[in-house]
C-alpha cells in the first residue's frame, strides 16, 4: 500500500526524503501543495477546506494511509480530517515529536512554528497533558516558510530568527521547530540557540520501523510549479527529483 505524505511544500520534502532513505522500497507519494503555501499565515477554515481537498486527491489515488507533515495542518485540520474521512489512517507530527522530550531532561521550552499553529496552542497543550512540569514559550515566525521556499540566503535567514526572538528566549535548555521547513534553516537555527534543537524528521522515520512495507515506488507531486519545485530540491538537497503537477 501506498503511503500519502501531505505538507505546503519543502517541509514535508524532508520528511518523504527521510522516510524514502530510510525505507527506499516502501511506496510513497509525496503532496507538496506550493499553491497554497505558506499554510501559516492563512485561516483556521482556509486550512481546513485546504486539507479537505488534499486528502480526497489522496484518497482518489487508492490511498488510505497519510503523513499530514504538517504542523500547520495537525494543528487546525486533523480533527475534521478524522471525521470526514474515517477509513484513512493519518499520522500526526505533534505527538512524536513532542514525546521525544520526555527522554530529555528539560525544563523550559523554546516553541518556533507558524502563526497559525501557535495560536492553535497545540505544542504548550501537548508538552503540557504530558510534562507538565515545562515551562512553554510559543513564538511565531510567520515569513520563515516564505523565505525558506524561496531559497532565501542563509544570513537573510538568520537574521530574520534573530529579529523575532530576544535574549530571554535564548536561554530556554530546548528549541523545538514546530515547523517542518524548520530543520532547512538548521544552520540559522544553531548559530542562534546554542542549547538542545529538537525537530520531527527521525522520529518520524521511526515512526514506521516495525511497519511491513509493501514494495512500490514513490513520487512527488505539486500544486503549482513542478520546474521550481525541481529546482528547490537540487538548491536544497543536492538531488535531482521530478515532480508531476496536479491540480487539486
Ligand atoms: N511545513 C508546514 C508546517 O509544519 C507548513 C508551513 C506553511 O506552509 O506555513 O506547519
Amino acid at each position: 500500500m501506498t503511503i500519502g505524505i501531505i505538507d505546503s511544500g519543502l517541509g514535508g520534502y524532508s520528511i518523504y526524503h527521510a522516510l524514502h532513505k530510510a525505507y527506499p522500497k516502501a511506496a510513497f507519494h509525496f503532496l507538496a501543495d506550493q499553491r497554497n503555501a505558506p499554510y501559516g499565515n492563512k485561516t483556521a477554515e482556509e486550512i481546513k477546506s485546504i486539507a479537505h481537498k488534499n486528502i480526497a486527491w489522496f484518497k482518489s489515488n487508492g490511498i488510505n494511509e497519510i503523513v499530514i507533515a504538517c504542523n500547520t495542518m495537525n494543528a487546525v485540520a486533523l480533527d475534521t480530517l478524522k471525521t470526514d474521512f474515517p477509513d484513512i489512517k493519518f499520522h500526526d507530527v505533534v505527538y512524536p515529536t513532542v514525546k521525544q522530550l520526555e527522554h530529555l531532561k528539560l525544563s523550559k521550552i523554546l516553541v518556533v512554528a507558524t502563526r497559525l499553529t501557535i495560536q492553535s496552542d497545540i505544542y504548550a497543550r501537548t508538552i503540557q497533558s504530558l510534562l507538565p512540569n515545562i515551562k512553554v514559550t510559543s513564538i511565531a515566525l510567520p515569513d520563515l516558510v516564505q523565505k525558506i521556499e524561496g531559497l532565501n540566503s542563509i544570513d537573510e535567514i538568520t537574521g530574520y530568527i534573530e529579529s523575532n526572538l530576544c535574549e530571554k528566549d535564548l536561554l530556554n535548555d530546548g528549541l523545538i521547530l514546530g515547523c517542518t521547513h524548520y530543520p532547512l534553516a538548521q544552520d540559522s537555527f544553531e548559530s542562534i540557540f546554542k542549547q538542545r534543537i529538537i525537530d520531527s524528521i527521525q522520529v518520524m522515520v521511526e515512526l514506521f520501523k516495525d511497519k511491513k512495507f509493501e514494495e512500490g515506488e514513490s513520487h512527488c507531486f505539486t500544486t503549482k510549479d513542478e520546474a521550481y519545485a525541481k529546482h528547490q530540491v537540487h538548491q536544497l538537497f543536492q538531488i535531482e527529483q521530478e515532480f508531476t503537477k496536479i491540480e487539486v
